[in-house]
């Protein structure tokens, strides 16, 4: 792991997770190792810097506050749930980041924002995947969103997700230029997870929009 790289999941250590996460809205937050691989990727492709980065489904802000490190032109942070919204702001101060920070309470996949031109915003998102609640691909949603308003996307998905993302950017004039795979600890916070802890596999892919 590269110093920049480290020293940013440092910074990310203080992001406090979801106080009381609510399983069908699939809240856990994304391990700060995690978070400041997909910044530092984003941050060496030219994507974070001078750019509007909008976090689709920002929970406690570890992404929007990950990029808010990088000195984007802004970045946004949008999350359905107020309760996680509040520890995000708390989480501002706590990262201590100079960016322009916005917190939005919305749908995510039917937001009205209006950012500029879509050459100039990046996504960053760890979406719900829907798996578990036999509700296959709820990402599908947030990458359609991301391919309306953003010119470039990472995103995170559960193992075995290739297929499905390769074809839906196909599909609207995109390409996976970057992907590599990671595992997410999960604490035990919801009924349905029986061990204390749990590990699964996701798969993190960087896509330009066409
Ligand atoms: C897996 S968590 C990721 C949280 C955060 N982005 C992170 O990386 O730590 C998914 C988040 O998406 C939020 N969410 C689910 N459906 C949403 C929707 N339609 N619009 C906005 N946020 C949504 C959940 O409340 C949850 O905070």
């Amino acid at each position: 792991m590269t110093e920049t790289r480290r020293r940013l999941a440092q910074e990310l250590g203080v992001v406090a997770g979801f106080d009381d996460p609510k399983a069908p809205l699939e809240q856990y937050h994304t391990p700060p190792d995690l978070a400041a691989h997909i910044v530092h990727l984003a941050d060496l492709q030219d994507d974070v810097e001078g750019r509007t980065v909008l976090d689709l489904g920002a929970g406690t802000g570890m992404l929007t506050l990950g990029a808010a490190l990088r000195g984007p032109a802004r970045a946004v942070g949008v999350e359905i749930d107020p309760a996680p919204l509040a520890t995000a702001r708390r989480n501002e101060r706590r990262v201590g980041a100079r960016a322009d920070i916005e917190w939005i309470r919305a749908d995510a996949t039917d937001a009205p924002l209006c950012p500029p031109s879509r050459e100039d915003v990046t996504v960053l998102m760890n979406p719900p995947f829907g798996a578990q609640r036999g509700n296959e691909h709820a990402d599908r949603a947030f990458l359609a969103t991301a391919a309306r308003l953003a010119g470039v996307s990472y995103s995170v998905h559960n193992e075995g997700s290739r297929e499905f993302v390769e074809a839906f950017a196909a599909d609207e004039g995109g390409e996976v230029t970057h992907a590599f795979s990671a595992e997410l600890d999960l604490p035990r916070q919801f009924d349905f997870h029986e061990a204390d802890a749990e590990v699964i596999d996701v798969e993190v892919y960087r896509i330009a929009w066409g």
